[in-house]
């Protein structure tokens, strides 16, 4: 039986399962920590410190991609791309995290108003969108993923998303598998083909030109649309005002994504910066 090391209430250890590439660039790590696992709504993320010495010298923000209650564990979903997700990468089963969780906001479901959602993840997007099917599914509402990435070699975690739905849509920038194009284009497609709205919603996570497209096109339809902003993050609580966002909103120009997101309504930021 792994062992959740106990610590004070904000920071946490637990155990590292497994850190293995899943993608060419995209590892996924799964820690042990019954809290986690049990607490953790979609949307939320961690702060890990990546490092015992000083670089870098902030936590970095990991969205938790995938739980298992009973078996105690949680899984994140990540890019290597800079020094902190190197020296993750490097993390080997039985070594020891240490971080803070789970953080932020999450989204939000209503089954008395939605029946179905469209799960849209661009990328690495698709890295809430795991949590958050199991989330509905459990709450009587059907998830549809619609998940976008350059080429087939990217795709991560389909045969977890295909064990919680049968209808996943999938389309790539090169046409390698699914639809080519954007992803937002199958969402417009699908959208158009409906005759009825208002039990539907839209969630989604991936690069701000696809949330912004997503928010005009769920607009266009009236569907409501939850986005989790990839902003990059510098510390993750607040302290380095790196991850603004601008809103629609000019008695509050700017939103913080690491203390009042990650989850915001679509139509409540501004994309065009
Ligand atoms: S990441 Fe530093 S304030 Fe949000």
């Amino acid at each position: 039986m792994k062992k959740t090391i106990p610590t004070d209430s904000s920071i946490h250890t637990g155990e590292v399962l497994f850190n293995k590439e899943v993608a060419p660039g995209i590892c996924r790590m799964r820690i042990f920590h019954d809290e986690i696992a049990r607490t953790s709504l979609p949307g939320q993320f961690i702060n890990i410190r990546v490092s015992n010495n000083m670089e870098p010298f902030w936590r970095r923000p990991f969205s938790i991609h995938a739980t298992h209650a009973d078996e105690h564990w949680f899984d994140i979903l990540y890019r290597v791309i800079g020094i902190g997700t190197q020296k993750l990468a490097f993390v080997k089963s039985g070594e020891i995290i240490n971080f803070v969780g789970p953080l932020g906001n999450h989204f939000i479901a209503d089954p008395a108003i939605t029946k179905t959602s469209l799960l849209v993840g661009g990328g690495l997007g698709i890295a809430p969108m795991v949590i958050l099917a199991h989330y509905l599914i459990q709450r009587n509402i059907h998830p549809i993923v619609f998940y976008g990435v350059r080429s087939q070699s990217e795709l991560c975690s389909l045969p977890d998303l295909q064990a919680l739905t049968s209808d996943i849509y999938i389309a790539t920038e090169d046409g390698s598998v699914g639809q080519t194009g954007y992803i937002t284009e199958s969402v417009d497609a699908f959208l158009r083909q409906q005759t009825q709205y208002n039990e539907l919603n839209i969630y989604a996570c991936g690069p701000n030109p696809m949330l912004d497209r997503l928010g005009q096109i769920a607009e266009l339809y009236h569907v409501p649309c939850q986005v989790s902003l990839e902003t990059l993050m510098g510390c993750g609580i607040g302290a380095c005002l790196g991850c603004g966002m601008k809103t629609r909103n000019s008695e509050k120009p700017y939103v913080y994504v690491c203390k009042e997101g990650p989850v915001f309504q679509a139509g409540e930021i501004d994309f065009s910066e």
